[in-house]
């Protein structure tokens, strides 16, 4: 199995640090944004789209690039970190855009990340210390389902 794993994670890596936990328990490739252009995106199994959230949903540059897609992939999954650490609200722009495009969206995922953005910098920012060791346990199990939900759909399932 392949996968990759696309990340815009431009404010503390707190996005970053999620999709390397992955990658530590999944055959995942991570790609910044910036290099996604070097991947061939059908040569994977499913491709994972991550970032920050900013004003509600994932960064405008990455829902830039999603829309840009001639081919989405058939087979997707989102992640993100926030503030607030409420993903499945603020995954859902990304995951409509993806359905839009035709692709198929197995599972998303979000969790707290430090936040050091305007006023929440005083006193060094909130969650402070996250993601942390739990985020990693939880964004392992998510990729593990992940691999899971790709299987049963090679089986046609
Ligand atoms: C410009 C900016 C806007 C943000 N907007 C939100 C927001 O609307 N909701 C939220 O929960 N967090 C918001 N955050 C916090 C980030 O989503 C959070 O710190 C995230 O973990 C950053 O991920 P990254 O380090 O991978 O870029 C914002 C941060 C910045 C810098």
């Amino acid at each position: 199995m392949k996968l990759l794993a696309i990340v815009h994670s431009t404010h503390m890596g707190n996005t970053m640090q999620i999709a390397e936990a992955m990658a530590e328990v999944a055959p995942l490739t991570i790609a910044e944004l910036g290099d996604a252009g070097k991947y061939d995106l059908s040569q994977f199994d499913a491709v994972g789209f991550g970032g920050g959230i900013n004003a509600g949903s994932h960064d405008k540059k990455l829902m830039q690039y999603v829309q840009k897609l001639n081919a989405a992939p058939a087979l997707s999954f989102v992640f993100s970190t926030s503030a607030s650490g409420k993903g499945r609200k603020q995954n859902a722009k990304l995951i409509k855009l993806l359905e839009e495009k035709g692709s198929k969206v197995l599972g998303s995922f979000g969790c707290k990340g430090l936040c050091r953005f305007f006023v929440f910098a005083i006193g060094g920012g909130i969650n402070k210390g996250k993601p942390d060791i739990d985020d990693f346990d939880a964004a392992q199990s998510f990729i593990e389902d992940m691999m899971k939900s790709v299987e049963l759909e090679k089986k046609g399932k």
